[in-house]
């Protein structure tokens, strides 16, 4: 096990080996992470890799920017890693088909109206247009919006792929080692305590989900992160049956390069408890059911669940406290985890190489929460 670090990243989801990546390829040279499981098994698994901001978010404003940029960002990012590590992260531009109930029409229109307006690409779909798009499709819903942007990645291969390329840089990863406690100089924290020993670090990036508060707590800085369980159900094909992404009032449907279809998601409180339930399953087949019927001859796969880590008000705190210069947090990404995972690893990146980041991280500060 290393016994310094420049800087030593706790939990290795998504998020944790995105900074990682990031970190090595902004020149840091001794970057090491502990994961307490095994990596990217927690919510990051449990995704469905959606790229979606036109679908999750409900207003303009800093959050939208950011998931706008994220998305961006992973045009090139596959590419990139493709190059640095050989893997796929099957990014697909499919776009995505936003189901219109009728009662939703007018709420329909605008969403569609304040999504131009920021230069937004968004169609109005008729019924007839959407069934000739998507036959499966129940021939009852009257239309759609189409985000033509939106795209989907398979989160697992995207978590392997920044691991792979933080790896190549140098970084060391560890998994099955826990962080257990922080040691706390006089303005600072000086390492961490994990796997029965000490690492020495300038700087410590805290990025363990809905665990990340807990850790916190350690140095007194309680993050009122909250898991939210997220249950999940996969179909299979021959190949797939879907040619858009599909989100519906009650559901979405992810279709995969090999003939998978995710069914998701619940939103639930259930504690830190990830294991899927009879109802939660049921409820996914019908909102299935009422977006295509005839998926449902299609064998069913499996069924799981992920804890989202959620802050109050739904946005990631991202940055560092003003109190702890050389604590980092990047947590709280709630629905947008695979999304904002590699452009928050290198916001992270930029504050601690002491860089601009390009968007303002005002809004996403971990000290809104002490105000
Ligand atoms: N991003 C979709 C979900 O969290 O269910």
């Amino acid at each position: 096990m290393a016994r310094g670090a420049d800087v030593i990243i706790i939990g290795g989801g998504i998020i944790g080996v995105a900074c990682a990546y990031a970190l090595t390829r902004a020149g840091v040279r001794r970057v090491v992470l502990v994961e307490r499981g095994e990596l990217g098994r927690e919510a990051s698994r449990a995704a469905a890799g959606m790229l979606a901001p036109q679908a999750e978010a409900e207003s303009l404003g800093p959050f939208l920017d950011l998931c706008l940029a994220a998305r961006d960002r992973y045009r090139t990012l596959e590419g990139e890693l493709r190059d640095a590590t050989g893997e796929d992260i099957e990014y697909c531009n499919w776009g995505l088909l936003y189901l219109v109930d009728p009662a939703e029409h007018e709420a329909a229109r605008g969403r569609a109206r304040w999504q131009r307006e920021a230069g937004l690409r968004v169609e109005e779909i008729s019924g007839q247009a959407l069934r000739s798009l998507e036959p499966l499709l129940n021939p009852e819903i009257g239309g759609a919006l189409l985000f033509p942007d939106e795209a989907h990645v398979r989160p697992c291969a995207v978590v392997r792929a920044l691991t792979a390329g933080a790896r190549e840089r140098g970084a060391q990863v560890f998994e099955k080692v826990e962080a257990v406690d922080f040691i706390i100089g006089e303005d600072r924290l000086r390492g961490v305590r994990a796997g029965g020993e000490t690492i020495l670090a300038d700087s410590i990036v805290a990025c363990a989900g809905p665990w990340t508060g807990r850790l916190l707590d350690l140095v007194g800085h309680g993050l009122p992160t909250e898991p939210v369980r997220g249950q999940i159900v996969r179909a299979r094909f021959d190949r797939p049956p879907l040619t858009h992404l599909v989100w519906g009032p009650r559901g979405y449907l992810v279709p995969r390069l090999n003939g998978e279809l995710l069914i998701g998601a619940t939103v639930e409180r259930a504690g830190f408890d990830a294991t899927p339930t009879l109802g939660g399953v049921a409820g996914l087949c019908e909102a299935a059911r009422a977006m295509a019927p005839g998926l449902m001859a299609a064998p069913f796969d499996k069924a799981w669940a992920g804890l989202r880590p959620r802050l109050p008000d739904g946005l990631p705190a991202i940055g560092r406290f003003a109190d702890i210069p050389n604590l980092y947090v990047a947590t709280g990404h709630y629905r947008n985890g695979i999304l904002l995972g590699p452009l928050t690893g290198e916001l992270i990146a930029d504050l601690v190489v002491g860089k601009e980041p390009p968007l303002s991280m005002e809004p996403f500060s971990p000290d809104r929460f002490a105000r």
